[in-house]
């Protein structure tokens, strides 16, 4: 999404620059604009450093052609996010004037604006801020808090008032522009890596960080959808809005899944899952012994096989990485495990799959049908592979 980041003249333009970057990070364009009053908060070289260009402020409202800034501007965005938002850039725009540079942004024509209000209670409660907040709101403008806790003035208890903090507009807002297609869906996603014991201490398990599976749950949550995540061990926040349910080994996630699986629709199988566990586990921390040491060595359960021998609506989804062939072999896993579509990774491809934010995949069908895709956030890649899975999904 294109989105122009407005500050307007609340302390909280310190923060600012934060969201910027949070923006960026959930696979935004992003552009900023300022009001004069946010610089007393803030400084534009900040916003301009954040924003990785130039601030749009007054002093730069005209291309040295003439064209004006606000027009083109307006006709790139997708939304405007006035963050923080004062009780007097709201009655500007109410008023419909075009003497600052969001009013100006506004009557240019951004296709939405959100605005992120911030100033003390008694002024976001007084009927003069309340009436402009409805007629804003007539014009289908979206706002995002003020949120309770609290204010900047001294000695002024805590109260409604304070801006939302930006991880939590980065959130908010990638729901915004999500269509509810999954609305009434359950979707059931794996993520991570699994962890075989040796012993108390010592296990076998990969690098997976479980990005991509945690991309998947959030995104269809964003679009509606009921959604359950089995993790192995990550470092991830627990996503809001979903069940999380947290695993070590294969079986456990194996019997996790299955504990959800004949009530899913989607079944979405990011997780890197560990091929083999230790025969025998050692109960005590084994010593170190000899030079070498033989290791017995079982199969771990194929979670997707297991599964297809209960499937019945559920539309299937996998992840497969290979080195070679990976097209006719990962159709052959499609088959095997009657996915609807994998989706195939190249380790050896830079930036690809484990750890990173980004992912390039193929997708590839049992009939070994192949289409890749460019490399993209794990974020979009999500919603890419959801807009594919709902195709599938049973009408009516
Ligand atoms: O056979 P391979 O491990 O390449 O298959 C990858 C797909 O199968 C992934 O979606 C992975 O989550 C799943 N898998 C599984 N159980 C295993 C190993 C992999 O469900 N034991």
């Amino acid at each position: 999404m294109n989105i122009i980041v407005a500050a307007t003249g609340g302390v909280a333009a310190l923060k600012t620059p934060s969201l910027i970057r949070r923006l960026y990070e959930a696979g935004h364009k992003v552009r900023v604009a300022a009001s004069d009053g946010a610089f007393h908060f803030v400084t534009k070289l900040s916003l301009a450093v954040a924003a990785g260009e130039a601030v749009f402020d007054r002093e730069r409202w005209f291309y040295p052609d003439g064209q004006a800034l606000h027009i083109d501007w307006a006709r790139w965005a997708d939304l405007l996010l006035v963050a923080p938002a004062t009780a007097d850039s709201l009655g500007s725009a109410a008023q419909g004037r075009a003497d600052d540079v969001v009013s100006a942004l506004i009557l240019a024509g951004v296709p939405r604006v959100v605005w992120v209000p911030t100033m003390n209670s008694s002024m976001w409660q007084h009927p003069a801020v309340q009436r402009n907040v409805d007629t804003l709101r007539g014009f289908g403008h979206d706002f995002l808090g003020p949120v309770s806790g609290a204010l900047a003035a001294k000695g002024e208890r805590a109260g409604l008032g304070r801006m939302m903090e930006p991880e939590d507009i980065a959130r908010q807002l990638q729901g915004f522009f999500k269509s509810q297609d999954l609305h009434g869906q359950r979707v059931l996603v794996s993520a991570g890596p699994t962890r075989e014991y040796l012993d108390p201490i010592r296990f076998l398990s990969n690098p997976s960080s479980g990005r991509m599976g945690y991309a998947v749950a959030e995104a269809a949550r964003d679009r509606g959808a009921q959604v359950s995540l089995v993790s192995g061990p990550t470092t991830l926040p627990e996503p809001e809005g979903v069940e999380l349910m947290r695993v070590e080994t294969a079986a456990e996630m194996l019997s996790a899944l299955s504990s959800r699986f004949d009530q899913t629709d989607m079944l979405v199988m990011t997780a890197a899952v560990a091929d083999w566990r230790a025969k025998s586990v050692a109960s005590e921390k084994q010593p170190k012994m000899g030079e070498s040491q033989v290791l017995k060595l079982v199969r771990t359960p194929d979670i997707l096989a297991e599964l297809a021998k209960h499937k019945t609506k559920q539309i299937m989804v996998g992840f497969a990485m290979e080195t070679h062939a990976g097209v006719e072999r990962a159709a052959e896993k499609a088959r095997r495990k009657k996915l609807d579509f994998i989706c195939l990774n190249y380790p050896t491809k830079e930036n690809s799959a484990f750890g990173g934010e980004q992912n390039q995949v193929t997708i590839v069908k049992a009939s070994g049908e192949a289409a890749a895709l460019p490399l993209m956030t794990k974020l979009e890649l999500a919603d890419i592979i959801l807009d594919r899975a709902v195709k599938l999904l049973p009408t009516g």
